[in-house]
């Protein structure tokens, strides 16, 4: 069954230039990129990111983590990869969430770890499961940026609203 998921190479991969490495080791999917783009993390995205962990005593650090206050890189790496059985294969390959527990040849086990204040820097995130995806898909994503129709839009005309162009 043909699935979307959204990764995102989160600042500590972004700051140890380890994308490359990531794609490629995610390339061993043959799943296929329908979206990508580097973006700044608002405190507001990160939040409604993680909004399920907002009771957990992390929550304040991996909202930090994710904006790249933690890694002095204030951007992450977003994708939806899409094709067959998408989420599992990539949640395999970037190994277990907690670091230390991950397969060492993992991604998340090869260039991951916890920090001495228990949080996990665990270089990438991965979707959990397919409603999870399409929530996260769609806040990271408008669906003019992603190449492939993968959930219902509707039109919305919108008056005098402000954008910037080129020059
Ligand atoms: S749950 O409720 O714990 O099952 O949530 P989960 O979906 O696994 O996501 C937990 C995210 O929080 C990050 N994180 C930690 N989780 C647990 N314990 C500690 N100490 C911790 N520190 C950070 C974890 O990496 C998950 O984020 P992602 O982006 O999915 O890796």
């Amino acid at each position: 069954m043909n699935q979307a998921v959204l990764i995102l190479i989160k600042p500590d991969g972004l700051k140890k230039s380890l994308t490359g490495n990531i794609l490629t080791r995610l390339s061993e999917t043959k799943l296929e990129i329908v979206a990508a783009k580097i973006a700044r993390v608002s405190k507001e995205l990160a939040e409604e990111h993680y909004k399920h962990l907002k009771d957990k005593p992390f929550f304040g650090e991996i909202i930090k983590y994710l904006q790249g206050e933690l890694h002095d890189r204030k951007k992450v790496m977003a994708l939806v990869y899409w094709g067959e059985d998408a989420i599992k294969k990539c949640r395999e390959l970037a190994g277990a969430t907690n670091p230390e527990e991950a397969e060492s040849t993992s991604i998340r086990g090869s260039y991951g770890r916890i920090t001495t204040s228990g949080v996990y820097e665990n270089v990438i995130h991965v979707s959990s499961n397919e409603f999870e995806a399409e929530r996260e898909i769609k806040l990271w994503f408008a669906p003019g940026e992603i190449i492939v129709d993968l959930y219902s839009t509707k039109d919305l005309v919108q008056k005098e609203i402000a954008i910037k162009v080129w020059d």
